[in-house]
């Protein structure tokens, strides 16, 4: 390819940490940040599966992209402290964080729901995104980085059977909510994004009677979050 016809890589030097990359709305914003240029950190926990990723990032254009192994089930506030610090030694800086990594065991009744059901989402919807984005905050202020917390829909998760996944969800969108005002006149972005249906598997295991070919896949909900977040930086 001659150099006049290179892609442009606008993310070229911005370092990106996506949790639950193996999934499919991580797997998407993995895959769109890298061709922009963008250096990935895949922080999941089945390394065959996030190696294959790694692998196709870095194809794509996301050189330099690593993988941090981490379980969010049993993860403690010091997992995250190490996670953030090994960010800022390897790569020196943190622009883009994606809480993408979610917990569902299906529909379950409340009254039902054993102790570890009902406490695994809490961690990995909720916690992980508190203290990830508590331990990293400083990496962010400092490159007017950019927080992504993928919200329901609200009325949904209210319904009957949504168990700990809809309770954790909801003070997930809280969070999000407090950090958004709390970040407002600093440099941070946070956005409180809001997907609807999107075609994965834990879409799959609330509806799955559902003919998945006529949900849309997470790749055609980013336009809208990636043109936003391309506004903040053109600010
Ligand atoms: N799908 C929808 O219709 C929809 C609608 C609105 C909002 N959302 C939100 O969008 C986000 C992405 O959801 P998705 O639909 O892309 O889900 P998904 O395809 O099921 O992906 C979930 C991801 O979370 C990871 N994960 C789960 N438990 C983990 C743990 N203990 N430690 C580390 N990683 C863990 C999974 O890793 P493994 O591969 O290792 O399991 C996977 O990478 C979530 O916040 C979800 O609430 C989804």
């Amino acid at each position: 390819m001659s150099e006049a016809a290179a892609p442009v890589r606008p993310w070229t030097g911005r370092v990106v940490l996506v949790t639950g990359p193996t999934g499919g709305l991580g797997g998407a914003f993995a895959r769109a940040a890298a061709r922009r240029g963008a250096t990935l950190v895949l922080a999941g926990r089945h390394m065959r599966q996030v190696e294959r990723l790694l692998d196709e990032v870095i194809e794509l254009g996301g050189t330099d992209s690593a993988i941090y192994p981490i379980n969010f089930e049993g993860a403690s506030p010091l997992d995250y402290e190490q996670l953030a610090a090994t960010v800022e030694r390897e790569c020196g800086r943190l622009d883009v964080l994606v809480h993408a990594a979610a917990q569902f065991e299906g529909l379950i009744s409340i009254e039902e729901i054993g102790a570890e059901s009902w406490l695994k989402p809490f961690q990995v919807n909720c916690h992980a995104a508190q203290w990830l984005t508590q331990t990293t905050l400083s990496m962010l202020l400092a490159s007017k980085g950019q927080i992504v917390f993928p919200l329901e829909d609200e009325e949904r998760i209210q319904r009957p059977f949504w168990n700990a996944y809809g309770a954790s969800k909801a003070a997930l969108a809280t969070m999000a909510r407090h950090y958004a005002e709390e970040l407002e006149s600093r440099s941070v972005r946070v956005h409180e994004f809001r997907p609807g249906p999107m075609r994965t598997a834990l879409r799959a295991k609330a509806y799955f009677g559902e003919d998945s070919n006529t949900v849309p896949l997470a790749d055609s909900k980013l336009p809208p979050l990636f043109a936003a977040m391309d506004a903040h930086w053109a600010r």
